[in-house]
Order: C-alpha cells, then sequence, then structure tokens
C-alpha cells in the first residue's frame, strides 16, 4: 500500500517519499479512511470485526488519481488534424488555418447539451477505470456567455449525478474566438467580454473555483493574461495559467507574482523561470501527454524543477488537440521515460501534488486517517509496474469514498482452449 502519508505539497528529494505500507490495510467508516495500518493491526480493531472485509489480493494499493489539468466537455475527437500533423503541419499552422481549438469551439456549437453531456459522462466511467477518482475540468470550447456558462453548468450537473468529483475550471481566454479576429481591437472586446462579463457571472452562479488563460503566440499576450487572470481573482476566482507551451511568453513569471494556483505545459521555460516556480507555492504541472501526441521532442524540464526545489505535478491534459488520453497510468509512463523521473516522483505528482493544486489536499491525494477512501487498485506485483506496464490497463479495482467504482471485467466464459483447424 502506498500511503503517501505525511507533508503536501512534496519538493525535492520528498516526492520519492511514497510511506510504503506492507500487506497494509484500511478500515473505512462513512467513505472515510478511519485507520491505516497493517492488515494484522487493522483486522484487530473492535470496529473491524463487523466491518465488510474487501480482499484485493495482495495488490498494490494507492491514493486515486487526482488529474488536476483536463479540458472534459467537448464534442468530438480532432482525427482529421491527426493525420495533417503526422504529415507535416504543426500544431500552429493548423490553427492558422482555422483548424485546432476554433475546429473544437464550431464542434461544440453544433452540438446538442445531451450529447455532450454524454460524451463526458462516457469519458468520467473511463477514467474511473484508469484509477482517477478527482479531476479538474476547464470550459473553454464554447467562447460566447452562453456556451461557456452552458459548458459548466453540464460540469456541475455532471459533478452531482456521478461519483468522480470534478473541480471546475473557467478557461474563457483559450484563444480569440472567429468573430472577433477581423476587428482591430477585437482582443480588447474580448477580453473585456471576460471581465465584466462572463467572469462576474460564472462567479456568481458559483460555476468555477480557478479561472485559467492560455497564454502563448497565437492565444492570449501576457498582458491580457493578467489583466483576465486578476479580474477572476476580484470574482473570487483562482489563477491557473497555460503557460510556455509552444513560445516563452512569461507567463511563468506572471504566474508566480499572481500566486497562481498552478502554471502548466512550461516545454519552453527558462532557468530563470524554474527558480522562482521553486521559490514559489505555484505548482508545475507537467503534460507530457501532449508532446507525445503532437509528436515534439522538447518536453518539460521535469529534472530541473524537481532538483530545484519547485512543486511538481502530472496530469493528462485529456483534450481533442494535444492529448486525446485520460490514462493516468499512461501520463506516467511518459513522465518516468520522457521526463526522467522516477515511478515513485510520478506517483507522488500523480496524488498529493495534484490534490495541493486543486485545493483538495486536505481531503484527497493520500491514503491517511480523515481522508476520503479514494483509492486505485492494480494488478501488479511492484508499484513500478504502475509505469512500466504501459499502453495497457492494469488497474483492477478504483473505490470511490470507499465505494467500488470500478472493477476490472473477467475475460468471456469460454475462452475457446484452441484454434479450429
Ligand atoms: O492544453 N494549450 C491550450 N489548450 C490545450 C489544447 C487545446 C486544443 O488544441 O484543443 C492544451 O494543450
Ligand atoms: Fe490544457
Amino acid at each position: 500500500m502506498l500511503t503517501l502519508r505525511g507533508r503536501a505539497p512534496r519538493r525535492g528529494k520528498a516526492l520519492s517519499d511514497l510511506g510504503i505500507l506492507r500487506n497494509g490495510a484500511l478500515l473505512i467508516r462513512d467513505g472515510v479512511i478511519a485507520a491505516v495500518g497493517t492488515g494484522s493491526k487493522v483486522e484487530a480493531l473492535p470496529e473491524a470485526h463487523a466491518a465488510e472485509k474487501l480482499d484485493v489480493g495482495g495488490r498494490v494499493v494507492l491514493p486515486g488519481f487526482v488529474d488536476s489539468h483536463t479540458h472534459l466537455i467537448h464534442a468530438a475527437s480532432r482525427a482529421e488534424e491527426y493525420e495533417l500533423k503526422i504529415a507535416g503541419a504543426s500544431y500552429e499552422e493548423i490553427a492558422r488555418k482555422g483548424g485546432g481549438i476554433l475546429n473544437s469551439v464550431k464542434k461544440l456549437h453544433a452540438a446538442t447539451s445531451e450529447a455532450l453531456k454524454k460524451r463526458a459522462a462516457d469519458a468520467l466511467r473511463e477514467f474511473a477505470a484508469y484509477g482517477t477518482t478527482t479531476l479538474e475540468a476547464k470550459s473553454g470550447y464554447g467562447l460566447d456567455i452562453a456556451s461557456e456558462l452552458k459548458i459548466l453548468r453540464l460540469q456541475r450537473e455532471l459533478n452531482l449525478e456521478q461519483p468522480i468529483e470534478i473541480v471546475s475550471t473557467f478557461l474563457g481566454a483559450h484563444v480569440l474566438p472567429a468573430e472577433y479576429r477581423s476587428k482591430a481591437d477585437g482582443a480588447q472586446q474580448y477580453v473585456a467580454l471576460l471581465t465584466d462579463r462572463l467572469i462576474p457571472e460564472v462567479a456568481a452562479e458559483k460555476l468555477a473555483e480557478f479561472c485559467d488563460v492560455f497564454c502563448d503566440r497565437g492565444a492570449f499576450s501576457r498582458k491580457d493574461s493578467k489583466i483576465i487572470l486578476e479580474a477572476g481573482k476580484k470574482s473570487g476566482l483562482s489563477p491557473r495559467i497555460h503557460a510556455e507551451q509552444l513560445t516563452r511568453t512569461g507567463a511563468t513569471q506572471l504566474a508566480v507574482q499572481m500566486g497562481a494556483a498552478s502554471c502548466d505545459h512550461l516545454e519552453q521555460v527558462s532557468a530563470a523561470d524554474v527558480r522562482a516556480l521553486a521559490e514559489s507555492n505555484t505548482i508545475a504541472t507537467l503534460l507530457p501527454g501532449c508532446d507525445f501526441h503532437l509528436g515534439l521532442k522538447q518536453y518539460a524540464p521535469a529534472r530541473a524543477l524537481i532538483d530545484a526545489g519547485a512543486i511538481v505535478a502530472v496530469a493528462t491534459d485529456y483534450n481533442p488537440g494535444t492529448s486525446p488520453t485520460l490514462s493516468m497510468p499512461m501520463v506516467l509512463s511518459l513522465a518516468c521515460t520522457q521526463l526522467r523521473m522516477t515511478p515513485a516522483e510520478a506517483i507522488a505528482a500523480a496524488t498529493v501534488n495534484a490534490a495541493y493544486s486543486l485545493r483538495r489536499d486536505r481531503r484527497v491525494g493520500s491514503l491517511e486517517v480523515g481522508k476520503q477512501a479514494d483509492v486505485a487498485v492494480f494488478d501488479v506485483e511492484d508499484y513500478r509496474e504502475i509505469p512500466y506496464y504501459f499502453g495497457v490497463n492494469k488497474c483492477w479495482m478504483t473505490l470511490k469514498k470507499g465505494q467500488p467504482i470500478f472493477q476490472k471485467a473477467h475475460t468471456v466464459s469460454g475462452w475457446p482452449a484452441r484454434n479450429p483447424l
């Protein structure tokens, strides 16, 4: 059992401390962990006698993953762009031709609420099947008042109707919508729409806890990002930021200055950015699925960030344009092979540190008394096998607040003994 007990968040050497318990057991009361210890100790507790026993057969048990960066609600894949990218077109070229995020915006505008909700609900089941129990979800494929509010309201409904906890982020500043592009002061007008109308409405309806901006070439400038994030902050939405993904814009310095909860991507950070993050409480959220899917060679400098003392988290960035995966185990594999993180560091980055970035570290991210019994069980003998096996699902069971929400199905009965001649 990987308890991940102890202080959150984790920096430097502490990131490798998984708090491993051999033959570990949990006593769960009303969805909350009432005791953690070795099996013999927990079973000897008076309350354990009457408890229902769940034997996971010596498998590896860890806190459910906290996926701290997703774009959950979107209408469809962008498989057509995937082929263009393989043929050599860059992400930015495709975006300039009206593809990219605007392609997903068009698709979302054409979709019904029912279809959007069904797609997200199906995805949530799949997240659970890979061991995720809490996730952050950003709006950002609506880009007008009605559609952005619709996405956030759908997230709220989904949060109430299924077991995975959804933490909402408002990302109205994903890119400049098409209708603002032809106007000279289009960017200014759209920023004003966000700060004067959308952000106050999102806050009044309590539709989000965080406000995010995609600060990059082809998206929002550092100056506009600051205006938007400040408006968010004034309305009680904590800043998160898509930073230094395609180009270095200085977004990381802005994030640190503003006390952002998280600064995400970071492929293009400078040494000074790494130092600034290390001296701050802003989490460096790394998204290696993007670079893998886009076929890019430059991953974020995870080793430098960890060694400097920054708080590192990893997440899927589940979205149709740059990272269409919802598998945290796959992200752990990429964190190990591409970011050169150890399996232990990757697991801590995907649990305790990610929980901290969502301000949920007192409830989730570790297996400790008083925390929610959000648990993933992997059918492996050694925790290092979780990233070691890639592209296959070794998740055997997932529990949310003590209730099973996923259990691996057995193979069909009547698996043929041999092939007929
Ligand atoms: O996190 N970088 C901006 N947003 C997404 C990509 C969105 C898209 O291409 O649809 C990201 O990579
Ligand atoms: Fe993103």
